[in-house]
């Protein structure tokens, strides 16, 4: 007797409709796993036999192969017990085909016979709704985020013996009616307002140009500066994320297995700042079975990386490719995985290792020769990248001490959204492009220079030894300072502003 249940793998992002096919035959009894299964799904058997049992289903005592088609895509996870153990009631006739064609099925079974959580539910409804299948039974506690894919019947499944009651026709599962909700969710509560940051007029200023225009910072300054106070702040003036970008970014949560079952959706941009000790793989993604690295959970939010230099030298020279094209591809050995991670680069690191280098009143006590050393672990072409470099100077007793609050991160983030909507006018059709998401044939043509514009870039590229890579960087950061302005055109202030934003380091 041969079953067939429609299930789902995910390679990356990507939800891959899989055929678990069972057949039973006469033998000794026992079970085997064969379509390139990993270790979880080969311990499916043991989970499934038992989970039947105790849901009072009865488990063939036959010789079962279970075959998980295409053979050619691994396998991996436990969300195949529930497709294995719906084939094995329809192979030992416990219910009927009528109910499970059209239908996939993804969950895993606890001993008990209850369905527990799987990862990447989102992408694997996506993918039911592409392949036009109309039912998609996941883990109850799932089902409000496969609800976010509009135009499929969810069906929560608690129990295995509910499930298989619903499949006998005894007692139908209702599908999940309640789709989350997805309009605006307001503004979350943020760590620190920028009204509790004293002074640093320019950094606030640098800051507010990076969140319009996307592009990448690096602030530097001694210890207790408050480099990190003012990274941790920036949340608080990014624009809201829109429903398009939330699912975009939910995606990635749901297979890295981390989004909340009470909040289906990441509505929020993320702000992810991992410790200076992350692994490669833990920061550009991968592993032995690929994994959304930070980059990619910091999608369409901000990538805060306290104390670069810290940073492995390989783990940094990692982010290279990924800033530029916004994907992170992994080689495997069985094809190329990518994962989306079009992120913001807020980094922070002190001048030396002593923190004092350039500092008015205190000495540094470090030689010349480490100060240089503890920079260039940081490579040029990764500082190439960053738009704007800030110097974060410490302020004075004055300033700290006084009473008079700074302008609230909603007064500068009003001005963000409002630079956001000019630059989505600028590109009809393109979603969620940004300034610094601009590629060179957008630069040519949206980034036009007036002729006393053009001599000033001419002279400060023979100044600071700039590339090619730069010059473009200095257009399209020219182009958000002009789009704060409401400037339609790239005026000379906004230009010399851009460029003493460079590095002053050649690189
Ligand atoms: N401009 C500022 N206004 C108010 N408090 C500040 C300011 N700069 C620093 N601080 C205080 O100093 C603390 C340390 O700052 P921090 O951001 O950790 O410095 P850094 O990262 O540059 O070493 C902050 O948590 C804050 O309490
Ligand atoms: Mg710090």
């Amino acid at each position: 007797m041969l079953a067939k249940v429609t299930s789902c793998a995910l390679l990356g992002l990507q939800g891959v409709p899989i055929q678990v096919e069972v057949d039973t035959s006469r033998g000794k009894p026992m079970l085997i796993i064969v379509g390139l299964p990993d270790a979880a799904v080969k311990e499916s058997s043991e989970r499934v036999r038992a989970a039947i049992k105790n849901s009072s289903l009865r488990f063939p005592m036959k010789r079962i192969t279970v075959n998980l088609a295409p053979a050619d895509i691994r396998k991996e996870g436990p969300a195949y017990d529930l497709p294995i153990a719906v084939g094995l009631l329809l192979a030992s006739e416990q219910c009927w085909p009528d109910r499970v064609d059209g239908a996939m099925f993804v969950g895993e079974l606890s001993l008990d016979g209850s369905v527990c959580h799987v990862n990447g539910i989102l992408p694997i409804a996506a993918a039911a709704r592409e392949r036009s299948i109309s039912r998609l039974f996941v883990p109850a506690v799932d089902a409000g985020e496969a609800a976010l894919v509009e135009g499929l019947e969810v069906l929560p499944v608690d129990h295995l013996s509910q499930l298989a009651a619903h499949l006998q026709g005894l007692s139908p599962i209702l599908a999940c009616q309640a789709r989350p909700e997805v309009a605006s969710a307001g503004l979350p509560p943020y760590a620190s307002d920028f009204c509790e940051i004293r002074g640093q007029e320019h950094v606030k200023r640098a800051l507010e140009v990076a969140a319009a225009g996307g592009h990448n910072v690096l602030m530097v300054g001694a210890p207790g500066a408050g480099k990190t106070l003012l990274a941790r702040s920036m949340p608080s003036i990014l624009p809201a994320m829109g429903i398009d970008e939330a699912l975009e970014v939910t995606k990635i949560y749901s297979v890295a297995g981390l989004l909340p079952s009470e909040t289906p959706l990441v509505r929020h941009r993320p702000f992810r700042a991992p410790h200076h000790t992350i692994s490669h793989a833990g920061l550009v993604g991968g592993g032995h079975w690929p994994r959304p690295g930070e980059i990619s959970l910091a999608h369409r939010g901000v990538l805060f990386l306290d104390e670069l230099p810290e940073f492995g030298s390989r783990t940094l020279e990692g982010l290279r490719q990924p800033v530029e094209d916004g994907v992170v591809s992994i080689a495997r050995s069985t094809g190329t995985l990518s994962f989306p991670a079009r992120f913001m680069l807020v980094a922070a690191m002190n001048p030396c290792p002593c923190g004092y280098a350039g500092d008015p009143l205190r000495e540094c006590t470090c030689a010349q020769s480490t100060v240089t050393r503890y920079q260039r672990r940081v490579s040029g072409p990764l500082m190439d990248r960053i738009d704007i470099h800030i110097e974060v100077p410490r302020v004075d007793v004055d300033k700290l001490t006084s009473d008079t609050l700074a302008e609230p991160s909603s007064a500068i983030r009003e001005r963000v959204e409002q630079s956001r909507v000019r630059q989505r006018e600028r590109f009809p059709g393109r979603p969620w492009m940004c300034n610094a998401q601009m590629g060179p044939a957008d630069v040519r043509e949206i980034c036009v220079l007036e002729e006393e514009g053009s001599a000033l870039v001419r002279a400060a590229m023979q100044q600071l030894y700039m590339s090619a890579r730069a010059f473009h960087r200095i257009l399209k950061l020219a182009r958000t300072i002009a789009d704060l302005a409401g400037s339609e055109g790239i005026k000379t202030p906004h230009l010399a502003e851009a460029i003493q934003y460079r590095p002053r380091r050649a690189v």
